[in-house]
């Protein structure tokens, strides 16, 4: 039996849609939600659904019984986080689950110093904790989703001819986030990814240059690149009332794109998926290419 945590959520959603298309029975796969309601849609496809809630541990020890393999999606909760994937661990032990699959994070930078130490912290905990159950693990290091660039860059792109980011020229192997659930899923099916940690990367790397000039190409207006100091952006950002809690997150990912912490490529994903990962300006097209 694969449980899968997270179901409700997009990476845990196109992981259970590219089991059943790979031709894994419904009854073969349970997912873990903490909302009946959120989880209804799953149900109707004949997947058992069971209650588990990262906070609560007992609810996932009962959850986790008789699993056989479980996808382990990261918490979202980034306050939360640590203590959440303790529990998520622990209960994998005390249920005696075969193997665990993670949904980790692309880094260099390990120490404190890292601009994204905040979000590095539950999956390097995790990672460690993994390493010291003695289940086995396959550790997925995934690289910023290819989903946010527009996150990041804003809505603004196009009026203002901008994309304003004080990323310098730090490069990232963004990929697509259904691609790395697919490959994930694709690891569900098989063997041998005992003890192994992917690199969920794009076959190469992108700098916000890289952006900007692409976003030119599709819509043919000029978009330049502009990568303004930390507290420059910040202040731009805080004056046009964007709330506080974003201005940092998104300068700090900025900050960990220019110091190199994704700058990452390589083939995991592409071998595990079994085709080359949509490419930036595949998707770029998708987002910004006029309606014809
Ligand atoms: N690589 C990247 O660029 C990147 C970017 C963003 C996030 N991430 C990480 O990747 C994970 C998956 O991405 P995603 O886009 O699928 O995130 P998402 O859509 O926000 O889904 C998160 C899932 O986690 C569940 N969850 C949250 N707190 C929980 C709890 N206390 N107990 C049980 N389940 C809980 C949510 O359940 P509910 O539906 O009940 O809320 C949801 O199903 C994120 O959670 C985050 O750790 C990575």
């Amino acid at each position: 039996m694969i449980l899968v945590t997270g179901a409700t959520g997009h990476f845990g959603r196109v992981a259970i849609e590219s089991l059943l298309k790979k031709g894994v029975s419904p009854g073969d796969i349970t997912a873990l939600a903490r909302s009946a309601e959120k989880a209804a849609a799953i149900k109707d496809k004949g997947i058992k659904i069971v209650y588990g809630d990262y906070d609560h541990y007992e609810s996932l020890v009962a959850a986790f019984q008789g699993i056989d393999q479980l996808l382990f999606v990261s918490s979202n909760d980034i306050g939360r986080r640590v203590e959440q994937q303790e529990n998520v661990i622990k209960a994998s032990q005390a249920a005696d689950v075969n193997h665990i699959i993670y949904t980790s994070f692309e880094r260099k930078n390990e120490t404190v110093a890292s601009p994204i130490a905040a979000v590095a912290e539950a999956h390097l905990a995790t990672e460690k904790w993994l390493k010291e159950t003695g289940l086995s693990y396959t550790i997925l290091r995934n690289n910023i989703y290819m989903d946010f660039i527009p996150v990041f860059i804003g809505d603004k792109v196009l009026e203002s001819g901008a994309v304003y980011l004080p990323a310098g020229e730090g490069r990232a192997g963004f990929a697509l986030r259904s691609e790395m659930a697919e490959a994930a899923a694709n690891i569900l099916v098989s063997d041998g990814h005992g003890g192994k940690a992917y690199y969920f990367s794009n076959t190469e790397t992108y700098s916000y240059a890289d952006v900007a000039a692409v976003i030119s190409e599709i819509t043919g207006k000029e978009i330049v690149y502009i990568s303004p100091s930390a507290g420059e952006y910040k202040k731009t950002l805080l004056d046009a009332g964007v709330p506080e809690v974003y201005v940092g997150m998104f300068a700090s990912f900025a900050l960990a794109h220019a110091a190199g912490e994704f700058d990452a490529s390589g083939n995991d994903l592409e071998r595990l998926l079994g085709r080359r990962p949509v490419s930036l300006r595949e998707y770029l097209q998708t987002v910004y290419e006029p309606a014809k």
